[in-house]
């Protein structure tokens, strides 16, 4: 039986982890609550769930780990028996061992995860899988919420297994691609507002922290004016070689 609500809980700087989030809880709860902790916030240091709440968490793969900031933020949540879905979000390459090391956080902050769900989203960087998540991938998040359910229904509480190492390999870093500003822009300030790491000047849209990006580009794909590039000659050789490299499709996978 559906839950009244379900929580929707996300890092998701371009959106893909946010689409599989909202789409799983849209499954299980008749309505959804999002939070989105894409930009840190006081909010979530003492945030508490309870034994009958659902939450389906989502974040991306970043070096085949959760984004270090993310797994802090994590660190603030209680979940006093909870039940979660856990999605990680990855860009064609692998996941490697972030969904291991999702579980193991949820766990310790005291929710349990009844399934896991690693899906493909457009990578970053380059032209790799574009449409990611797809109306199928987006299919499967709905099954994936829908087999939870009957789980529950079931009376089948145990925690899956999933692939991953531990210790984990090192990763859960930004990247080293920093965007600028074309002369397109209206100075809206939207990207400033919403990056995630304050990195971009309130200022002069152009400057950009360095020591604070994380390269996940949020800037770029939200700009209403496509006014937000990253287009150096290092940046355009990497993304040819990459996009070459990753041109295979990935599958979605299911932990239950
Ligand atoms: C810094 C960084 C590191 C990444 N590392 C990986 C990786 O190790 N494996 C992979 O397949 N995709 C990787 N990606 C791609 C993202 O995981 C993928 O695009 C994800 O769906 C983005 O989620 P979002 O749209 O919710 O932000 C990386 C992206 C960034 C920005
Ligand atoms: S979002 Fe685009 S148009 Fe708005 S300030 Fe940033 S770069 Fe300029
Ligand atoms: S400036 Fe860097 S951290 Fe901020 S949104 Fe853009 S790419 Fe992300």
């Amino acid at each position: 039986m559906k839950f009244k609500e379900a929580f929707a809980v996300y890092f998701s700087p371009t959106g893909n982890s946010r689409k599989c989030a909202v789409e799983t809880a849209s499954t299980i709860g008749r309505s959804v609550r999002e939070v989105d902790m894409t930009k840190a916030s006081a909010e979530f240091e003492n945030m508490e769930f309870g034994i009958n709440d659902f939450v389906v968490f989502s974040a991306p793969v970043y070096g085949g780990r959760l984004y270090k900031g993310f797994a802090e933020r994590l660190g603030g949540l209680k979940g006093n028996l909870a039940k979660c879905a856990v999605i990680v979000t990855y860009g064609n390459r692998a996941y490697d061992d972030a969904l291991l090391e999702f579980k193991n956080i949820l766990i310790e902050r005291g929710f349990i995860p009844l399934g896991f769900a690693a899906i493909v989203g457009r990578h970053t960087y380059g032209q790799i899988q574009v449409d990611r998540p797809d109306t199928d991938d987006l299919k499967m998040c709905w099954e994936f919420g829908k087999c939870i359910l009957e789980k529950i229904d079931g009376g089948f509480f145990n925690v899956p297994d999933v692939p991953g190492n531990f210790p984990y390999k090192d990763g859960g870093n930004g990247g080293s691609f920093f965007p600028s500003t074309s002369d397109k822009c209206r100075k809206c300030g939207l990207c400033a507002r919403d990056c995630p790491q304050e990195a971009i000047s309130g200022d002069n849209y152009d400057i950009v922290d360095t020591t604070k990006c994380i390269s996940c580009f949020r800037c770029i794909r939200g700009c209403p004016f496509g006014a937000r590039v990253m287009d150096t000659d290092e940046y355009r050789a990497f993304a040819e070689m990459f996009t070459k490299k990753l041109s295979r499709r990935c599958e979605n996978e299911i932990f239950l």
